[in-house]
């Protein structure tokens, strides 16, 4: 799946013209159903900080807080517990997916669930296979920190410690299953010939920017700033506000570490380049060297700029969240850097359409750790 050709130098910001006429082929998702009847479920928090408005000289800032979804430590479960339900029903012959995981419970078949993760996503595949008795295995990167590793073996997954980088963890997870066939790979990221279940995880982030919409009720917003790794998320954004007839109509930005930056530089040659991503970056999710096959068409026609920042820009910013009572990890903190980066620059702020009464919502994809 990584292994396509065109490495390029970094650019710290690309844009697209035109990004807000492209449609998204939408068809509304019901994995909110399923969501709610998730132990714990309930939105996250939609939080409003004039304190940030001010700070950046725009008319409202809000930030959507991902620090504790259904107890997890980031947005990532949304994604997972609905990509499993669509494998699992299928496999199990069902034309539908369960509407709750009690009837899910009663589908399952007897599966290991395997994914490749830089922590959060692993963590929502493991906790997924305790919520259904099911056993689970993850791969892990070098560099992974003990807690991590920790928070998925406490889910009762068996952790892979494989000493390689993200893409090529991502591989040796795909590769694990081949003829495995209990084996089933819930993977955050698609490549070709494996993109049905990346399909299902991105329909099940719609449920983050549904809650924002009923949140938000009749204001406008006219700024979302998504941390980035893969682009699954913010194929889910651009699927969201860029389906037919959508209101609100914002930009989108997508925020990179500096050292990861396989969507900005995409965005710039207009086709899908790699980034290296052996360097380390405080903003973990983010350290992904290569955009997803299926989100690439919608990065490319329908996303208005992405932006990379810095660990010091990154970790400023969470700070500035954390004093102002929202608990953001890194990649939480990585949307309010981009969006200082990106409003600090004039040319920037007029391509992204950005004036005095804009209103822009940040997502905070992570908690502090
Ligand atoms: C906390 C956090 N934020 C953002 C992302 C980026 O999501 P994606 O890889 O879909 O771009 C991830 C991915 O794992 C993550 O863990």
């Amino acid at each position: 799946m990584k292994a396509y050709p065109g490495r390029q130098a970094n650019v710290p910001w690309a844009s697209h013209d035109g990004a807000r006429s492209w449609t998204s082929a939408y068809v509304r998702g019901i994995a909110r159903e399923f969501h709610t009847s998730m132990p714990g479920y309930r939105p996250t928090p939609l939080i409003e900080l004039p304190e940030l408005a001010d700070e950046l000289g725009v008319g409202a800032v809000l930030v959507k807080d991902e620090s504790n979804r259904l107890g997890l430590p980031a947005f990532k479960i949304l994604g997972a517990s609905w990509a499993v339900n669509r494998a699992l029903s299928q496999r199990s012959g069902f034309d539908t997916p369960a509407k709750s995981l009690t009837e899910l419970r009663e589908r399952s078949a007897p599966v290991t669930l395997v994914t490749a993760t830089d922590g959060n996503h692993g963590c929502a595949v493991a906790s997924m296979a305790a919520l259904l008795g099911l056993a689970a295995r993850v791969y892990v990167p070098a560099g992974t920190c003990q807690e991590t590793v920790e928070a998925i073996s406490n889910e009762g997954a068996e952790v892979v410690q494989t000493g390689l980088i993200y893409d090529e963890v991502v591989w040796a997870a795909a590769s694990s299953t081949a003829g495995h066939r209990n084996d089933l790979l819930i993977q955050d990221t698609a490549w070709e010939g494996y993109e049905q279940i990346p399909r299902w995880i991105v329909e099940g982030y719609g449920t983050l920017f549904d809650e924002i919409d009923e949140q938000i009720g009749e204001k406008g917003i006219h700024l979302v700033a998504v941390p980035t790794g893969v682009g699954s998320l913010l194929q889910a954004a651009l699927r969201h506000y860029r389906r037919p007839g959508s209101q609100p109509q914002p930009a989108v930005l997508a925020v990179e570490p500096v050292s990861a930056a396989c969507v900005t530089a995409s965005l710039a040659a207009r086709r899908r380049v790699s980034a290296d991503t052996s360097e380390a970056t405080i903003m973990v999710g983010l350290n992904c060297g290569s955009v997803s096959t299926i989100a690439w068409p919608a990065i490319r026609d329908g996303l208005d700029a992405a932006i990379t920042v810095s660990d010091e820009e990154a970790g400023a910013a969470m700070r500035r969240l954390n004093e102002l009572g929202v608990a953001a990890g890194a990649c939480g903190g990585s949307s309010l850097a981009g969006v200082r980066a990106g409003l600090g620059d004039s040319g920037h702020r007029t391509a992204l359409g950005i004036s005095r009464d804009s209103a822009l919502v940040l997502i905070s994809t992570d908690g502090a750790v």
